[in-house]
C-alpha cells in the first residue's frame, strides 16, 4: 500500500511532470478563438456554438478567457466556478473534447488556434457550460461517505478511550489519496459505464466507498460491500481507466474499484466456503 510520503511525492511528481511537459510544449499567443457551446434547456433553446476572440497571456486559463468573454462580449454565457484554484470542483467542462477543470487548464498548454468549451458529458445539461450534478451527488451520498463507528462514544462532555478515533500513519496510508477527491465529476464524465447506465454509481462514488471501507475507524465494511455489490454496482466497471486519467487531483478511482472488488471476491469466497462446510455438516 502507498504511504503518505509516497502519495505526496506522487502528487509532486505529477505537478512537476505537468510543468515540464508544459514548458516544452508551451504555445504562446496574443489571442485565441473560444468556441463555446450555448443552449438554455429551460426555454427549449436549440444548441449552437458562439465564438469569441479573447486576448491571452502566458498564464491565462480557460476560465480566465471565458470570464473575459463574459465581461466584455456576452454577459449571458453560463459558467459555474468559485475558487479558481482547483479546489472547489465547480468549473469542470469539456475542453477540446477532454473533461478538465477550466481554472486549472492554461491556454498555453492547449493546441490549435480555436479552443472548444462544452458541458461535461454524462450529466443532464442545464445551460451553456452548466450541468446538473444532482444524480452525481446522490450516488456519492448513497455510499454513506462518513465514518460509521458503532463503538464510538459521542458524549462530548467526557473524554473516554472511545471518544477519539486513534490511527497509526500506516492506517491513513490506506485511504489518503482517495480523500483528495474534490467531487468535480470529471471522472464520472469520462466513464463509459456511466454513459450506458445512470444507476451505476460511477468512479467517484465507488472511489469514496473504498475510501471509507479502508478506514480503520469505520466498523461497517460488510455493509459498504453490500452497497456496491448489486445489479448496477461495482461489477459493471469495465476498467477503462479513463476516470483515473482525467482526475486533476491525482486520485486513482480505478484502483479503488479494483481493491474493493478484490475484497468483495474474497468475502464471497469465504462465504461460499462457510456455506459448503455447513452443507457438509448437514450430510
Ligand atoms: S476522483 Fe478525481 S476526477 Fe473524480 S470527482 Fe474526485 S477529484 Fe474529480
Ligand atoms: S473554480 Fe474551483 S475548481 Fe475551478
Amino acid at each position: 500500500m502507498i504511504t503518505v510520503t509516497e502519495t505526496i511525492e506522487k502528487i509532486e511528481r505529477l505537478d512537476k511532470k505537468r510543468a515540464k511537459e508544459h514548458v516544452g510544449k508551451e504555445i504562446l499567443r496574443s489571442s485565441i478563438t473560444l468556441k463555446v457551446f450555448r443552449a438554455n434547456r429551460a426555454v427549449g433553446e436549440a444548441a449552437r456554438y458562439d465564438t469569441f476572440e479573447v486576448p491571452v497571456q502566458r498564464s491565462t486559463t480557460v476560465l480566465d478567457a471565458l470570464l473575459w468573454a463574459k465581461q466584455n462580449t456576452d454577459h449571458s454565457i453560463g459558467i459555474r466556478y468559485s475558487c479558481r484554484m482547483a479546489s472547489c470542483g465547480s468549473c469542470g467542462m469539456k475542453i477540446n473534447g477532454i473533461p478538465r477543470l477550466a481554472c486549472y487548464t492554461k491556454m498555453s498548454e492547449l493546441e490549435g488556434s480555436t479552443i472548444t468549451c462544452e458541458p461535461l458529458a454524462n450529466f443532464p445539461h442545464l445551460r451553456d457550460l452548466v450541468t446538473d450534478f444532482s444524480q452525481f451527488f446522490a450516488h456519492h451520498k448513497d455510499m454513506k461517505p462518513y465514518i460509521q463507528n458503532s463503538d464510538a462514544d459521542l458524549d462530548a462532555s467526557q473524554i473516554t478511550k472511545l471518544s477519539e478515533y486513534l490511527q497509526m500513519p500506516e492506517d491513513v496510508d490506506r485511504f489518503l489519496q482517495f480523500s483528495y477527491c474534490i467531487k468535480c465529476g470529471l471522472c464520472y464524465s469520462a466513464c463509459p459505464t456511466v454513459a450506458m447506465d445512470i444507476k451505476f454509481p460511477g468512479p467517484q462514488a465507488l472511489g469514496q466507498a473504498y475510501r471509507y471501507f479502508a478506514d480503520s475507524r469505520d466498523t461497517a465494511p460488510k455493509e459498504r460491500l453490500d452497497l456496491v455489490d448489486e445489479k448496477h454496482g461495482i461489477f459493471r466497471c469495465h476498467f477503462a481507466g479513463s476516470c483515473s486519467t482525467v482526475c486533476p487531483k491525482g486520485v486513482d478511482p480505478a484502483l479503488g474499484i479494483q481493491l474493493l472488488r478484490g475484497h468483495l471476491l474474497g468475502f464471497s469466497k469465504n462465504e461460499k466456503k462457510v456455506a459448503e462446510l455447513k452443507d457438509r455438516s448437514k450430510a
